[in-house]
């Protein structure tokens, strides 16, 4: 018997860390977005309230949700239709996994509804897909970290594997998120200006730095982690389109993080801590001045690495 409501909470992610472009990813503790599941008689309604609501297309098919919940229900051929309402938490449009995070809600929360018994690794395809109505593709990252939580990497798209890796106790982050208004469009913008081809030297240099970060992870080793969070192929093409990028860099570096780098496809930019050594609150706070360098506020905040999506309510 499918339950009438169903109530889920997504997290935002970071995705790329540096070297991992489309393939390393990692859930925050917070922000979040939550998802409301209702069943009502037939079509796919999306109500959303929150943070930059408004900048959000409520059309089933532009939207990251209605995208995924329109393709569970015909897949699964449920007949019932779907009111949808989220509640933002994650500020769109930043490079911190918004939309991603609503996805995989609907994905997560879908599962649990109809009793579908779905796995992490069916879960995230479904929310893939919803990537498209903002990314334009179906890239995973943010997704498998708002399923999985923690650290994930994709180990292959086709098909489709994660591994999911726990972070160390003392792996700490700090975030700036600058007030800036980027187009619905931003990431395809900023997939556009990556080099199709890409010199042997710089894959090696990124390979070490992604190698080194797994192994970070796995052995529990923040300063591996951060230290090793560097790009060399995407983010220098990427970095122009930040204003103030160079100085929010220099100034978390500075006051301490060991590795500083853009939010999934950005303006956001995001830095690892160790909590023995740096104080993210005040990392975060020099890297909000960086911003302010090039004359724009931000929204700056420490944080942790979060647990995935997780079911908060479920009506019969
Ligand atoms: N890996 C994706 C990109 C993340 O960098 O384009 C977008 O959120």
């Amino acid at each position: 018997m499918p339950a009438k409501q169903v109530t889920v909470k997504a997290p935002a992610t970071s995705a790329n860390l540096g070297p991992g472009f489309d393939v390393f990813g990692i859930a925050l503790e917070e922000p979040s977005d939550k998802v409301t599941l209702t069943s009502v008689s037939q079509g796919i309604r999306i109500q959303i309230s929150g943070i930059g609501a408004r900048t959000i297309s409520l059309t089933p098919d532009k939207n990251t949700a209605g995208l995924v919940a329109k393709r569970m229900l015909s897949d699964f051929n449920l007949k019932t239709g779907l009111l949808i309402h989220v509640e933002k938490g994650i500020f769109p449009g930043k490079g911190l996994g918004s939309s991603a995070a609503s996805a995989a809600a609907v994905a997560f929360g879908m599962n649990a509804m109809f009793n579908l018994g779905l796995n992490n690794k069916q879960l995230i395809s479904y929310a893939a897909k919803g990537e498209v109505a903002s990314a334009g593709s179906e890239h995973a990252d943010n997704v498998s970290a708002a399923i999985c939580g923690n650290f994930v990497l994709i180990r292959s798209y086709h098909p489709l594997e994660i591994v999911n890796l726990e972070c160390p106790k003392d792996l700490e982050l700090a975030v700036a998120m600058p007030k800036i208004i980027t187009p619905p469009n931003k990431t395809e913008k900023a997939r556009s200006v990556i080099p199709k081809l890409v010199p042997l030297e710089k894959h090696v240099y990124n390979l070490g730095k992604a190698a080194a970060m797994i192994t970070g992870f796995a052995i529990g080793d923040v300063n591996l982690i951060g230290e090793s969070m560097i790009d060399e192929i995407v983010e220098p093409a990427r970095a122009s389109l930040i204003p103030g990028y160079a100085k929010v860099k220099e100034n978390a570096l500075k006051a301490g993080a060991l590795g500083v780098t853009i939010s999934g496809a950005g303006p956001s930019m995001i830095a690892i801590v160790n909590k023995n050594t740096g104080d993210s609150a005040k990392i975060a706070l020099a890297m909000q001045e960086g911003f302010r360098t090039a004359g724009l506020d931000s929204h700056a905040f420490a944080t942790r690495p979060g647990r995935g999506a997780c079911l908060l309510e479920m009506k019969p």
